[in-house]
């Protein structure tokens, strides 16, 4: 039986970015493009992710990422690619039907302030229309940096207890002192979803009753 194929609509910003991305799987080990472009990540950029990451963990900025951390949630993952190198990355985390997360934004500090952050914080918004997602989160230090892409400061408290699954790992736990960045994508439709109950005061992760029966 013969289908007819559809018209092709013009690609979509997501769509370049996969397209990009597939060009570069295709080519890797033998050829890495000059142009700067954001992809999402393969395995072999793992390594690198991980180095971005880690050299502002260590300065307290964000959480330390492990390889194996990195492997399990690559699928989240994409990254800017300058001369053939990874010089930035970022992930886009969902938590519920209408709230997806930024997370690990990370940018070499050798090309800081190149506007590499912001098209990384972009990917995660293109993303995030994607999926239809309509709110994206970050808790960060970086207010001013996040306010220029139109994130606004909300109360921790209304953020879904999901959210704090992570603080576990952080070495300040109960005494965060991130500020939590909400964006509002008003052209993705509101989904009428069972919300996330709101954090309980003092509760950091939920936690399972176990019984032997
Ligand atoms: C925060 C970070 C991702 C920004 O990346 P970047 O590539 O330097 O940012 P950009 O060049 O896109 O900056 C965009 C704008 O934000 C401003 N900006 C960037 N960092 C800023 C900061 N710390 N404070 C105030 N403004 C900042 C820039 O001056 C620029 O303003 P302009 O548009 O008027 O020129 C990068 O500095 C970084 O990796 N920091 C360490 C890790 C971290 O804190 N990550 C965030 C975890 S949520």
């Amino acid at each position: 039986m013969l289908v007819a194929a559809t018209p092709a609509s013009p690609p979509s910003e997501h769509e370049c970015y996969r397209e990009k991305a597939t060009q570069a799987s295709r080519l890797q080990g033998c050829y890495h493009s000059t142009r700067p472009m954001i992809r999402p990540s393969t395995i072999h950029d793992v390594p690198r992710i991980a180095e971005v990451i880690n050299s502002h963990a260590e300065l307290g900025k964000m959480l330390f990422k492990s390889y194996a951390e990195l492997y399990e949630n690559l699928r989240d993952f994409a990254v800017y690619e300058l001369d053939g190198q990874i010089v930035g990355c970022c992930a886009l985390a969902i938590i519920w039907a209408d709230l997806a997360e930024v997370r690990s934004l990370a940018v070499d500090d050798n090309v800081r302030g190149r506007g590499i952050g912001s098209q990384l914080v972009q990917w995660c918004i293109a993303e995030a229309r994607r999926l239809q997602i309509r709110k994206l989160m970050s808790l960060t230090y970086e207010q001013r940096f996040f306010a220029k892409l139109g994130f606004e400061v909300v109360d921790k408290d209304s953020l879904p207890l999901k959210v704090w699954t992570d603080c576990v790992k952080c070495p300040k736990n109960e005494n965060c002192d991130e500020i939590a960045m909400v964006l509002v994508l008003s052209d993705v439709p509101d989904i009428k979803a069972t919300a996330a109950p709101p954090t309980p005061r003092g509760v950091s992760i939920p936690v399972l009753e176990w019984s032997e029966e």
